[in-house]
């Protein structure tokens, strides 16, 4: 049997950082309230300069590097993403290009806070029969720019990053399972109302801003969590007992420990960063996972579950022999 094995991990974030404590000169909001509700102590912000496409190239190079592969390696790039830098081309051709790599299919997959794993179940699907050997998910957003900054309810919970994983085609465990899943029933409670067919003028005068109705989303989120980690672990030896590490999408706090006391899972086996960079979309999942690499703390061998839910409503999840 042919696995997705992860060969190579990295992780950008963006050098301006905006603490809560800089937030309540901006806004009617204090660091006790953003830390009490969400966790969060600081967010990275994307310098003009810098777009989706730069944060998730950083990204790739960086797993490229830990995974020892060149662009001749690649044959196949996708990027979750929700903030591309334009409408086309897709975010995963502009970094493509600058990475040197031609021929190879790239191209973007939205599912706004499900975008990574949605990118790694493709990706996976791809690698298991044969359509590559070789690929780059990645997950990048610049969503400080679909932010509205005059929303002290929304405002505050968001940032910019970009994660990268090599995956390749391995006679060696491996991706276990993947799974994605949607219900556009509740677009309302978490959207961009502007896009190109609807809204576009009002996006073109400032007007695409995330709206979002905060405690539907919060239980929903919880309850969607606790399933698919079910879903993820069914042939898996033990169930929940057999994961050595839980790496939801890193909303809020309050969210990550709601799952996990669910889950019976101890928070000694969840990963949590969201205080570090905020809610960064697609790019939560692979910022926690190579911080927990980097950190000592996952090892080779170890048994991971990503488990993801965003607007859409969208969710997903990932279970990995790393
Ligand atoms: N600073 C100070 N006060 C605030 C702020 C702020 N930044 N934002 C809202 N408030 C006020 C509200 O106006 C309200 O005041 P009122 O009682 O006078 O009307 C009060 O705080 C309570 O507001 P609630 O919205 O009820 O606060 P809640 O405890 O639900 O926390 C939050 C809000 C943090 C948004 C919560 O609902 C949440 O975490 N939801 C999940 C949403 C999320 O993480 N979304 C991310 C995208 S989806 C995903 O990634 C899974």
């Amino acid at each position: 049997m042919t696995y997705a094995r992860f060969a190579g991990i990295g992780s950008y974030l963006p050098e301006k950082v905006l603490t809560n404590k800089d937030l309540e000169k901006m806004m009617d909001t204090s660091d006790e309230w953003i830390r009490e509700r969400t966790g969060i102590k600081r967010r990275h912000i994307a310098a003009d300069d810098e777009t989706t496409s730069s944060l998730g190239l950083e990204a790739a190079k960086r797993a490229m590097r830990d995974a020892g592969v060149g662009p001749e390696d690649i044959d196949l790039i996708i990027v979750g993403t929700t903030t591309p830098d334009q409408i086309f081309p897709s975010t995963a051709c502009l970094i493509q290009h600058q990475l040197g790599i031609k021929g190879c299919a790239a191209f973007d997959i939205q599912a706004v806070c499900s975008g990574f794993v949605y990118a790694l179940d493709v990706a996976n699907r791809f690698l298991q029969t044969g359509g590559a050997t070789t690929a780059l998910v990645i997950g990048a957003e610049t969503l400080s720019r679909i932010v509205n900054w005059e929303d002290r309810g929304t405002a505050v919970l968001f940032g910019d990053g970009a994660g990268c994983v090599v995956l390749q085609a391995s006679d060696e465990p491996g991706i276990l399972s993947s799974h994605s899943h949607a219900d556009g029933q509740y677009a309302d409670l978490l959207q961009v109302r502007c896009g190109i067919s609807v809204g576009y003028e009002e996006a073109k005068s400032g007007g695409a801003f995330i709206e979002m109705n905060g405690n539907a989303v919060f239980k929903r989120a919880v309850a969607t969590f606790d399933k698919i980690a079910r879903e993820a672990v069914a042939d898996l030896d033990g169930g929940l007992s057999g994961i050595d590490w839980f790496i939801p999408h890193q909303a809020n706090m309050r969210i990550i420990k709601a799952a996990a006391k669910k889950l019976k899972m101890p928070m000694e086996r969840v990963i949590a960063t969201v205080d570090e960079h905020a809610n960064t979309s697609s790019a939560s999942i692979p910022l926690a996972l190579d911080h927990a690499v980097q950190e000592g703390n996952i090892k080779r061998g170890d048994t991971l579950l990503f488990a993801a839910f965003g607007g859409g409503f969208t969710w997903g999840s990932i279970l990995v022999k790393y």
